[in-house]
């Protein structure tokens, strides 16, 4: 099943703002990193057992480069993600990452390893066996 996060249930934070000065987001905004190297954002998810799971951002990047990101789990580095640019900031569309969570509580990561940070992130939908937003801490 896919869950789809947004700036609710399961969002823990960004390093930077909710904004919702570009249009084209779902939900009340999007995640605004500062533009700096490690600045990203938090999730946090609950899944019955142990097992492959697909990551999908919806972003947009008005930038003029792409803007890599490094997905932690639990706070382990498990795969890097492209950014590329999508010709505004009111141009959406998505990039994913495969992954692995384990039984129960999982913290999803999501840092900028350029220096201007990631681009605008809409939402996260996670995808696989059972996944529950959860609260954060
Ligand atoms: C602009 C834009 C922001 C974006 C930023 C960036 O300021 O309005 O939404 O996050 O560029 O370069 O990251
Ligand atoms: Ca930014």
């Amino acid at each position: 099943s896919e869950i789809v996060i947004e700036e609710g249930t399961g969002f823990c934070g960004v390093d930077g703002s909710v904004d919702s000065n570009h249009s084209g987001f779902n939900g009340i905004g999007f995640a605004n990193t500062d533009n700096a190297t490690g600045d990203g954002a938090d999730w946090q998810v609950n899944v019955p057992s142990s097992g492959d799971y697909t990551l999908e951002w919806r972003y947009a990047n008005g930038g003029s480069a792409n803007r890599p990101g490094e997905v932690l789990i639990n706070g382990s580095n498990q795969a890097m993600v492209d950014f590329p640019v999508t010709g505004s900031w009111e141009s959406w569309t998505s990039a994913s990452a495969e992954i692995v969570l384990s039984a129960g509580e999982n913290s999803i990561r999501l840092q900028g390893t350029g220096s201007e940070g990631l681009g605008n992130i809409d939402s996260l939908s996670v995808t696989g066996n059972s996944p529950q937003a959860v609260a954060c801490g």
